[in-house]
C-alpha cells in the first residue's frame, strides 16, 4: 500500500527526493472518495512521469454555507488502495488546519468564475484556484491532471496557471461515465434508485445538443431550448442553467462556428449535477 502523508513537509521530502533522481512528478488533486473517473486521471499521470502524488482533501473553501462540505463522502483507505492499484507514489491527505493554519491569502480569479456554476456558488472558484495554488506549491509538479467534467474548474485553472505563472503543464482528461451515460461523480452517492434514474436526463439532454450540432443547426439558442425541453421531462429534475460559451472566455455565444463549450447544472432531488460536451 502507498504512504498515506498527512504533512506539506513530509510531501516535500518526497519530492526533493525524486528531483535528486532527476525525476519528472506528476499531480492529481482530487477531493477523495475516488472512482473511474479519477483512476483516469491517475493512470494517464503514471504514465506521463516518474511519480505521481494525488492529493485527497475535501477543500472547506470551495463549499458554500448552504452546500454538502461535511456530508461529502470519505474513505481513505479505499482512496489509497485505489491510488497504488493505478501507479500513484504517495497520497497527500492533510486535515484543514494543516492547508490553512490561519491563511489570510485568497487566489481569484475574475470575470470567467462569475459564470455557469459561479452564479449559484459564488465562492467556489476561489477557494478552488487557492488551494489548487498552494498544491503547485507544495509538490511543484511537472504537469498536473483535470477531468473535462469540471469544464469551468479547468478553463479557470488554466487561466490562473497562465497569469500567475506557475510554470505546470496542465492536462485535461476527457469525461468518464457509467454504462448508461451517467458522468461520474462523487456526488452520485447522494442519489436513491428513482433518482438515479433521473439523472440520466442530463447525458441524454446532451447527447441530444451535440447531434443538432454535428447535423448543422448553428443556433445555441435552439440547441439549448432541445436540452432544455428534454430535461424538463424529467420530474425529479429541476434546471440551475444550460449554456453554450466559448471554450477559452465562458461567454455565451449565439451562432455555433467554432469549438463550443455545452454545459448544464441540473438539480435531481437535492443533489447538483454537472455534465458537459466540447465540439470538435
Ligand atoms: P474532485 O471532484 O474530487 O475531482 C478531482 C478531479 O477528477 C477533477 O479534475 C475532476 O474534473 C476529475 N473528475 C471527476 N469526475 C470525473 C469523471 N467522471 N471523468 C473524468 N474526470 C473526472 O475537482 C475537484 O475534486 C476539486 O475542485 C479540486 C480540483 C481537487 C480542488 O479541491
Amino acid at each position: 500500500m502507498i504512504p498515506i502523508v498527512k504533512t506539506i513537509e513530509e510531501v516535500r521530502k518526497y519530492v526533493k527526493a525524486w528531483r535528486r533522481e532527476g525525476l519528472s512528478v506528476g499531480l492529481v488533486p482530487t477531493m477523495g472518495f475516488l472512482h473511474e473517473g479519477h483512476r483516469s486521471l491517475i493512470e494517464r499521470a503514471a504514465k506521463e512521469n516518474d511519480r505521481v502524488v494525488v492529493s485527497d482533501f475535501v477543500n472547506p473553501t470551495q463549499f458554500g454555507p448552504n452546500e454538502d462540505f461535511e456530508s461529502y463522502p470519505r474513505d481513505i483507505e479505499k482512496d489509497a488502495a485505489l491510488c497504488s492499484d493505478a501507479g500513484a507514489a504517495v497520497i497527500f491527505n492533510p486535515e484543514a488546519e494543516e492547508m490553512y493554519d490561519n491563511a489570510l491569502t485568497k487566489v481569484s480569479v475574475d470575470k470567467i468564475t462569475k459564470v455557469l456554476c459561479g452564479k449559484t456558488r459564488p465562492i467556489h472558484f476561489d477557494g478552488v484556484c487557492t488551494v489548487v495554488s498552494k498544491l503547485f506549491n507544495i509538490v511543484t509538479p511537472d504537469r498536473a491532471y483535470f477531468g473535462q467534467k469540471d469544464a469551468q474548474q479547468l478553463c479557470v485553472v488554466r487561466k490562473m496557471v497562465k497569469d500567475l505563472n506557475f510554470d505546470i503543464e496542465i492536462v485535461s482528461c476527457p469525461i468518464i461515465r457509467e454504462a448508461d451515460g451517467l458522468a461520474k461523480s462523487s456526488r452520485n452517492t447522494y442519489l436513491n434508485d428513482e433518482e438515479r434514474k433521473a439523472a440520466l436526463c442530463l447525458s441524454r439532454s446532451l447527447s441530444i445538443g451535440r447531434e443538432l450540432i454535428e447535423n448543422g443547426e448553428h443556433s445555441a439558442e435552439a440547441v439549448k431550448a432541445a436540452i432544455r425541453a428534454e430535461i424538463e421531462k424529467e420530474p425529479l429534475a429541476k434546471i440551475d442553467y444550460v449554456e453554450i460559451v466559448s471554450f477559452d472566455t465562458l461567454e455565451s455565444v449565439e451562432s455555433i462556428s467554432k469549438p463550443v463549450l455545452a454545459a448544464i447544472a441540473v438539480y435531481i432531488g437535492k443533489t447538483r449535477l454537472i455534465d458537459n460536451f466540447i465540439t470538435e
